[in-house]
This record gives structure tokens, C-alpha cells and sequence, in this order.
């Protein structure tokens, strides 16, 4: 992994932190806490870098929506060139409120309801990357029914070695739950190829997320290549390889953001020697560092020799500490230049509510801004309303620009699809 490319957004002036121009007070101020903010220009810059990269072969970026699909974000890669690449009706259906057309959709996800497969063919997707025989032979069926043919391509577990941050999100090794078993994937071509209103247009991978190494991308291109060639001898052409997302970004120390690079130097050659177009889908790479998660401090507290810092966000906007253990870097918006060694933990009821355990940071009172970094990704679409917590605002800052793109929850909102008086039916 070499040299950051990240742009940095959030600097200081003055001593208080900005996001792009604009000062983290004033967005607290207009949006309240707790709010993720999204900075646009670290986006358009990653994205730039990507397909900058890429640019020796035919590709195409389909940004993973699953890591943020805040409307703005995707109309934001939109206008840059980027496809996405959705895994549920829910995310088809917010990529087409964004304005992405079916030929800009990638759809994938293990576990695809019969509604879902027939929204994919009815929005003209691109691809439905398949993840059984089983999946394969519903697609047929339901395609047959509305006259057209499927799109098709054949997610396949390459069951390489993958070493990532953590167990939850590594997904390409022999017997995860993902893609087809590698040595199942001809069989599943076989049985295409007999099936009525399919088209085999490619092959897909997602070997994991928040990747050390690009190793696993080299392992699992040389187990594509295997297989691709054995389709060509079935009589196959291979339109789209699809190397999944998994570009890891650096959560503060000791990591550094991926070598583009370097990637690009890997992939190349393999994906030149299948003639086929590389189709990317990667998620926190766009997003991640463009966002913090701005928070205020309510109370400090001392128990059992340990200091605590309770802020006014938890469990409930970023699962990632308590979910992955992982790490955020958390920062005084207005530090005053003393340290303190604390646990930053929410207000949500369960000793697994934490932010940060144990972490040597700014010192911070009551009523202070506190910002969580690289929260852009995996932050506020995996947030929950649990403890009847609202959800939070989120904010797009643009230049010394700035608008509230997501309105936080109102108390309203939490109780809007309860029935008042529900109907009850006798069995
Ligand atoms: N493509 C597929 C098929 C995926 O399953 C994923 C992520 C991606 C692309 C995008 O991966 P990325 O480039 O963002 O690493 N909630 C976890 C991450 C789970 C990722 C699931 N799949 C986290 O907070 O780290």
C-alpha cells in the first residue's frame, strides 16, 4: 500500500476544524448533532483517481451503494460517469430516484427475492451477477414470463486466502456463504447455458472488504482466468469481468490509502488478456473519508478509575467500533491542546454502546463538538433507531457550500408506520 490520496477536507483554521469552507460549528449549528457530513470534492477526487488509474483498459466504476446511498452522494457520482452496483429492490430503487438508468446498474446480493429479480429485469440492468443454480433457474423463469432475456453474470467464490481487518467482512475464502463454490462454477455455466432467456455476459468476484493486500485480487483474477477460458471453449463470450469492490482507506494511524497504482499494474495485464471490460465495485474507497460523524459532548464521567466521555451519538449511528471493533479517529473541532486517556461511549443502553475505548485524545468538556473520522462509509445507512433514537441529519458540504440532504428524524417518524387502529383478522 503506498502514498494517501486522499484530499484532505477537514482542516484547521484557526484552530477550529472546516470541512472543506465551511466551519464544523457553523454545520452543527444549522443541522444539530448528531450529523454525518459528506465532503463533495473528496468524492470527485477519489473518483477521478480510480478511473484515472484504471485508464489503460476498458472499465467502468459502479459505485457500491450499500456504503452510502444518501440521494446527493449518488447523484454526486452520477454526474461524475460512475454506474452502481445495488443488492437489494431498496437500493435498485433509490439508484433509480438518483437518476441512474438500468444500464448503469450492477445487481448482486446472496439472497435475491423472486420481486427482486423481476425489478432488476424490469429496469433493464446491466447485470444480475447469480449466486446459485438455484437463483439461476428462478432468474430463467421469471425472465421467460416477461419476455426478455436475463443479463448474466456468474458470481463465483475464487476461495483465495484474504487477510482484512476483520472476519465479518472478508467474503471470497472456500466456504463463505458468497458467490458460487469455485469448483460448482462450470456446472452452473453447463446449466445456463441450457436455460431459457439467459445471456452469460460475465464473470464476478468480491473477495473482501478493507483489503491489506491486493494479493487476493491477483489470486482470484488468475481463478477467473481459469474459468474463463474454459467458457470460451464452451462456446461463451465474456462481455464484463467484475473484480468487486474491497479498496481498503486508512482509519487513521498506521494505515496509508491504497496504491492505485499499483492496483491498476495488478489488474491490467488480466483483464487485457480476457478481452472483456472490468467493471469495479468499490464502496468505502468514494465515500469513506469524504465523511465524519460530527457529535457533541453531554457529560464527562469518572467509574471504577476510568475516564468516560458521553457524547450525543452511539451505537446507533456508527456500529462499526462495537460491530468490527474498528477504529475511528476522534478529534476536539476546537481542541484545547490538553490530552486525556478516555472511553467515548454513547447514550444508547448496552456496555457495547462505545465509539472509542481507551484512546488518547483531545481533552473535551461538556457542550464541546466532536468530530468521528472516516464515517462516510458504513455509517449512517447501517444506523438503526434503536432506543428510539431518530436518525441523524446528514449534510453535503461543497465548497464553502454546505445543505442539510438528509432532514434528521423527527419523534414523528418513528412511530409514522405504527397503526392506529389495525385490522384484525380472525384465522
Ligand atoms: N461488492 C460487493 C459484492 C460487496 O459485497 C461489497 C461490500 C462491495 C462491493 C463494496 O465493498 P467496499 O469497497 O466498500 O469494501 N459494513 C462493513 C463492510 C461490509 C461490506 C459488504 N460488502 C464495514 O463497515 O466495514
Amino acid at each position: 500500500m503506498g502514498e494517501g490520496v486522499l484530499t484532505d477536507a477537514y482542516a484547521r483554521r484557526d484552530g477550529a476544524l472546516y470541512c472543506e469552507g465551511v466551519p464544523a460549528e457553523e454545520i452543527a449549528r444549522e443541522a444539530g448533532t448528531p450529523a454525518f457530513v459528506y465532503s463533495a470534492s473528496v468524492i470527485r477526487d477519489r473518483y477521478l483517481k480510480l478511473t484515472g488509474a484504471l485508464g489503460g483498459v476498458p472499465h467502468r466504476v459502479h459505485y457500491s451503494l450499500k456504503a452510502n446511498s444518501n440521494r446527493a452522494v449518488l447523484k454526486l457520482l452520477r454526474q461524475m460517469g460512475a454506474g452502481v452496483d445495488v443488492v437489494s429492490g431498496g437500493e435498485l430503487f433509490r439508484a433509480l430516484r438518483a437518476g441512474f438508468s438500468g444500464r448503469d446498474i450492477i445487481f448482486g446480493g446472496v439472497g435475491k427475492t423472486e420481486r427482486e429479480l423481476r425489478e432488476a429485469l424490469q429496469a433493464d440492468v446491466k447485470l444480475i451477477n447469480v449466486e446459485s443454480e438455484a437463483e439461476l433457474r428462478l432468474l430463467s423463469h421469471i425472465a421467460t414470463e416477461l419476455g426478455v432475456t436475463a443479463p448474466v453474470g456468474f458470481r463465483i467464490n475464487p476461495e483465495v486466502a484474504v487477510a482484512n481487518a476483520h472476519a465479518f467482512i472478508a467474503t471470497g475464502s472456500k466456504g463463505h456463504k458468497f458467490g458460487i463454490p469455485f469448483g460448482d462454477a462450470i456446472g452452473a455455466v453447463r446449466t445456463a447455458l441450457k436455460l431459457p432467456n439467459i445471456r452469460i455476459l460475465g464473470l464476478d468476484m468480491h473477495v473482501g472488504s478493507q483489503l491489506s493486500t491486493f494479493d487476493p485480487y491477483r489470486a482470484g483474477l488468475a481463478r477467473m482466468a481459469e474459468l474463463a477460458s474454459e467458457m470460451v471453449a464452451m462456446g461463451t463470450t465474456l462481455k464484463f469481468v467484475d473484480i468487486g469492490g474491497g479498496l481498503p482507506v486508512s482509519y487513521g494511524e498506521g494505515a496509508s490509502d491504497p496504491d492505485l497504482d499499483n492496483y491498476a499494474t495488478l489488474i491490467t495485464p488480466a483483464i487485457k488478456a480476457l478481452g472483456a471490460e472490468l467493471l469495479v465495485e468499490p464502496g468505502r474507497f468514494f465515500t469513506a473519508a469524504s465523511g465524519v460523524l460530527l457529535t457533541r459532548v453531554l457529560y464527562r464521567k469518572q467509574s471504577g478509575g476510568k475516564t468516560y466521555v458521553i457524547v450525543d451519538t452511539g451505537m446507533t449511528e456508527l456500529l462499526r467500533p462495537s460491530h468490527y471493533s474498528a477504529y475511528h479517529l476522534i478529534e476536539a473541532v476546537k481542541p484545547n491542546g490538553a490530552r486525556l486517556v478516555a472511553d467515548v461511549v454513547g447514550p444508547v443502553c448496552e456496555t457495547g454502546d462505545f465509539l472509542a475505548l481507551d484512546r488518547e485524545m483531545d481533552d473535551v468538556a461538556p457542550g464541546d463538538l466532536v468530530v468521528i473520522h472516516t464515517t462516510g462509509a458504513y455509517g449512517y445507512v447501517m444506523s438503526s433507531n434503536y432506543n428510539a433514537r431518530p436518525k441523524a441529519a446528514e449534510v453535503v458540504v461543497d465548497g464553502d457550500r454546505y445543505a442539510v440532504v438528509t432532514a434528521r428524524e423527527s419523534y414523528e417518524d418513528l412511530v409514522r408506520l405504527e397503526q392506529d387502529n389495525p385490522t384484525w383478522r380472525t384465522a
